[in-house]
C-alpha cells in the first residue's frame, strides 16, 4: 500500500520505518523542507524516505498523521488539496478533540482515530530508537471508516500490537486519564514520571482521577476512579525514567498539548455541569507557564 507519514517525529519515524520495511510504499510530510530524510531506527541500515512531494502524497492509500494534537488542524488545512478523496485518514496523537475538524475538512474520506503505548525517542533527526513495546488501537470515527478493519491486518504485519476498536472513544479516554494526572505535574514540577509515585503527589492524583472518572461517566464511557489510579500507578512505574511529552515541551518552551488533554476533560466536563476544580487549577497553570514567554 501506499503510506504517506504527516509528522515523523519519534512516532511517526517508527510507522515509517516498520511500514517500510513490511513492504509499502512510504512517503513523508514533514516541516523540514528536504526533499529526502533519512531515518534509521535502532541498529538497522538507514533508509531514504521522498518528502514533501505533492504527487506522492496525492497517491497516498492511508495517511497516517502522527502531528501533536495542536499542530492537527492547520497541517491538514494546508495538505487536504493533495490528498485523494478515498484515502483512508488516521490521527495518532495524545489526546482528543481534533476528529471534528478533521471530518470538516475531509467530509467523504474514512477517518480512523488510533492510540499507542508504543516507546519511541529521537536521539537526533535521523535517528528513532524503539524504547519500548506497546500495542496500538485503532477505531473508526465516520461510516467509512467502519469499512477499514481490514487495517488492523496490514498494521500489524508491520508493527505488532494492533487492535480494532468498536468504541475507540473508550480507549482515547482512557489514554486522556493518564496524561491527564501525570503530563501537567510532571511539566510543572520539571520531573520525571517515577516521581510522582511520591506521597506527596497521592492526593492530588487521587482528585485528577476522580474527576476524569465522573467525566467519562456522565459521557458514556466505562470508568472506575480506583481503577484508573491504579493503571496511573502501573504507568508512573513503567515509565520510571521517562520525561511526560508534556514535560519535554514546557522544558523547551514549545506549546504543550494541554488543550487537547486537561482541556478537553474541562470543555466536556462542562457540558455535564460537572466541576472538574483539580484539574482546572493544573490547566491554568501550565497556560500560564506558557503565556510567559
Ligand atoms: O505523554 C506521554 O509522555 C505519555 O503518553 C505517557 C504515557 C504519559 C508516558 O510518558
Amino acid at each position: 500500500m501506499n503510506f504517506a507519514i504527516v509528522g515523523p517525529g519519534a512516532i511517526g519515524s517508527l510507522w515509517a520505518s516498520y511500514l517500510i520495511q513490511a513492504g509499502h510504499h512510504v512517503c513523508l510530510w514533514s516541516r523540514n523542507s528536504s526533499p529526502h530524510i533519512s531515518i534509521q531506527r535502532d541498529e538497522c541500515p538507514a533508509i531514504q524516505f521522498h518528502n514533501g512531494h505533492t504527487e506522492q502524497l496525492a497517491q497516498a492509500d492511508v495517511v497516517l498523521v502522527t502531528l501533536k494534537a495542536p499542530q492537527v488542524q492547520h497541517v491538514l488545512e494546508s495538505i487536504a488539496p493533495h490528498i485523494d478523496k478515498d484515502a483512508i485518514l488516521l490521527l495518532m496523537h495524545n489526546g482528543m478533540g481534533t476528529a471534528k475538524a478533521t471530518q470538516t475538512l475531509f467530509p467523504n474520506n474514512p477517518l480512523l482515530l488510533a492510540t499507542t503505548t508504543h516507546g519511541a525517542y529521537r536521539p537526533s533527526s535521523t535517528q528513532v530508537l524503539h524504547t519500548g513495546q506497546g500495542q496500538t488501537l485503532i477505531g473508526a470515527v465516520n461510516q467509512k471508516g467502519t469499512q477499514c478493519e481490514f487495517l488492523v491486518e496490514v498494521l500489524n504485519h508491520a508493527l505488532p500490537q494492533v487492535h480494532w476498536q468498536h468504541q475507540i472513544n473508550q480507549a482515547l479516554w482512557n489514554k486522556v486519564a493518564i496524561n491527564c494526572a501525570i503530563n501537567p505535574l510532571t511539566a510543572l514540577h520539571q520531573i520525571r514520571n517515577g516521581e510522582l509515585a511520591a506521597v506527596h503527589y497521592r492526593s492530588q492524583l487521587d482528585s485528577i482521577t476522580t474527576e476524569v472518572a465522573l467525566v467519562m461517566q456522565a459521557e458514556g464511557i466505562d470508568a472506575d476512579a480506583q481503577h484508573l489510579r491504579k493503571t496511573v500507578n502501573d504507568v508512573i512505574e513503567a515509565t520510571a525514567n521517562n520525561y511526560s511529552s508534556m514535560e519535554q515541551d514546557i522544558a523547551h518552551q514549545r506549546p504543550s498539548e494541554i488543550d487537547f488533554i486537561t482541556g478537553h476533560l474541562i470543555k466536556t466536563a462542562r457540558t455535564h455541569g460537572i466541576d472538574v476544580p483539580v484539574n482546572e487549577q493544573l490547566y491554568h497553570a501550565i497556560k500560564q507557564i506558557e503565556q510567559s514567554w
